[in-house]
């Protein structure tokens, strides 16, 4: 057994567990007026109402004092005040210094980083402004029209998530962004650009992401087979990333790369020099008016107690019911056009943070972790997955997220949007089981839901809300004892991939006719099982020139 299964909490809650199950909602609805109010909370400009859930006061006290038996308090201050919370690198993780708009230190080994954090946030306000206004010109004199981001995981979601949320604000150049190895996805975006008036983004702390460095140097080939002078790269490439010699080495100039720091997580990023492609859609008014939104749900999670902590509550319902009532899977489900990547992102800051069976301390954990986070926008999940949701097996809990005001003169689309934000949870909820009506027509209902309701989709409402689920995510972590903040479970893929592809681009394929310098190389040859092997010669027969 571990310590947590141990405490006294954990314990108490899977005996009350048994208790909480034998009243559904309807009932606790019915017996209870004013359930609304005990179970709903205001923070940051977001309502959250958690009544559709399978609580009572009791489970909610145990749930807090299991949280005050893993020191949350404690480890929330170890997070903000710059401590190595990343454990097996040894690093803090302080994506709230890259928001921190007080004047206070955030001290990393002596040294308070945010002056480097202000300047490079004034270098994003240069740069961006250049290129927004026109003064920043192609090799050809052309004003840019249109930016490429190439990056991956966290270098590509949170900043494609956030420009697609926050359209409304956008103006010229327009920003594209490439992220997927497959050729295809920096093809298309390129078929209807034009070198002379295109930029490049080349986004990854590494440097050394496979993906990333394939299409970046596809994107200069490109770039090169039009100009075909590699002194014009200087005026089509920047970077963003922690690697300066490997900025180098690709060609890009050193007062083009945009610094963060180690400190700061792939997933926990679009708040630094990542998000710069967010910058150059809406502006840097707007990135720091998210900075802002974000910053006061920090100061939220860090000051409030724990019992109306907005992250807390969302982080202690999902440790209910993945260790309480076995979901295996939750969704996201944004009844906002705007928000329709959101379940995506967040999908990587949850699922890569706590995706893990490792405790802090090196022990196996002998309790489930995270669950499959996933979603998409309302409503067209309604005419889809909502069938599972209503009437499948799985335990689902789901978050249904609105904004009360559109940036759109729609009519009567809003009110249609928001009826069915409402309709959805009670459906769930109620159910309908009448005499009479054939069997597959029930809906037993008694299934739960949080409401998220904001005014509006706005740069520093996102802000709010994408803090909101970094914390919550957060505070999953810190029960588990596990650190939310390294990602060793993609390792071993990539390794794979690596070997695999010498042995594909081996002499003779058309792969290797791509990599000239890798061309005759004798691949290792480690020993793969049959099926592998046979998926190998399937591939590499493929990839060989007629
Ligand atoms: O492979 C996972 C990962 O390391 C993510 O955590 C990260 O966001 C992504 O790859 C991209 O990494 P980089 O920014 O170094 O290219």
């Amino acid at each position: 057994m571990s310590s947590l299964t141990r405490t006294t909490a954990w314990q108490a809650l899977a005996g009350h567990h048994a208790h909480v199950v034998q009243t559904s909602l309807p009932q606790r609805f019915a017996a209870d007026p004013e359930r609304f109010s005990k179970f709903s909370l205001r923070a940051c400009g977001i309502l959250l109402d958690y009544s559709k859930n399978h609580l009572d006061h009791d489970a909610m006290s145990l749930l807090l004092a299991l949280a005050q038996q893993a020191q949350l308090p404690a480890w929330i201050e170890k997070m903000f005040v710059g401590e190595p919370v990343n454990s097996s690198e040894n690093r803090p993780a302080l994506h709230s210094a890259l928001r921190n708009r007080s004047d206070a230190p955030v001290m990393v080994a002596g040294r308070d980083v945010m002056p480097d954090v202000r300047r490079v946030l004034a270098q994003m306000r240069q740069f961006t402004t250049a290129l927004r206004s026109g003064e920043w010109r192609g090799y050809s004199g052309k004003r840019i029209t249109d930016v490429v981001n190439i990056g991956i995981g966290g270098s590509h979601m949170g900043p494609s998530m956030v420009c697609a949320a926050l359209e409304p604000y956008a103006s010229e150049p327009r920003v594209h962004f490439v992220s997927n190895v497959d050729g295809a996805h920096l093809a298309t975006t390129l078929k209807t650009l034009n070198p002379e008036t295109t930029l490049f983004i080349v986004s990854s702390k590494s440097f050394t992401t496979a993906e990333t460095m394939a299409n970046a140097h596809s994107a200069r080939d490109w770039l090169l087979s039009t100009t075909k002078n590699p002194d014009h790269i200087a005026r089509h490439f920047v970077a963003v990333s922690c690697n300066p010699q490997a900025v180098a080495h690709f060609g890009i100039a050193a007062e083009n790369r945009f610094e963060f720091w180690d400190w700061v997580g792939g997933r926990y990023s679009l708040w630094s020099a990542i998000g710069l492609p967010i910058a150059v859609s809406i502006g840097m008014d707007h990135f720091e008016a998210m900075l802002d939104g974000a910053y006061e749900m920090d100061e939220h999670f860090r000051h409030t107690p724990l019992a109306q902590n907005m992250p807390v509550i969302l982080g202690l319902l999902s440790v209910w019911y993945i260790n309480f009532f076995d979901a295996q899977s939750f969704a996201l489900l944004p009844y906002d056009q705007s928000l329709r990547l959101f379940a995506d992102h967040i999908q990587q800051v949850s699922m890569e943070s706590c995706g893990k069976s490792i405790s802090r301390d090196g022990e196996s954990v002998d309790y489930a972790t995270e669950a499959v986070i996933w979603g998409g926008a309302g409503t067209n999940g309604q005419h889809s997955f909502y069938q599972l949701l209503h009437q499948g097996s799985p335990f689902i809990p789901a978050d249904f997220i609105a904004a009360l005001e559109t940036h759109y003169p729609t009519g009567l689309h809003h009110a249609q949007l928001l009826a069915n934000f409402i309709a959805q949870p009670e459906a769930l909820m109620m159910g309908r089981v009448e005499e009479g009506l054939p069997a597959h027509q029930h809906f037993v209902g008694n299934r739960p839901s949080n409401a998220i309701l904001f005014q509006k989709v706005t740069p520093r409402s996102l802000g709010a809300l994408v803090a909101l689920y970094e914390h919550k995510t957060y505070v999953q972590s810190v029960i588990w004892n596990i650190n939310a903040f390294d990602q060793w479970g993609v390792e071993l893929g990539k390794e794979l991939a690596q070997v695999i592809l010498s042995q594909l681009t081996a002499a003779g394929s058309e792969a290797s006719a791509a990599l000239p310098d890798r061309a005759g190389d004798t691949p290792p040859s480690p020993q793969h099982d049959s099926s592998t092997s046979a998926l190998l010669e399937v591939c590499r027969a493929a990839l060989i020139r007629p």
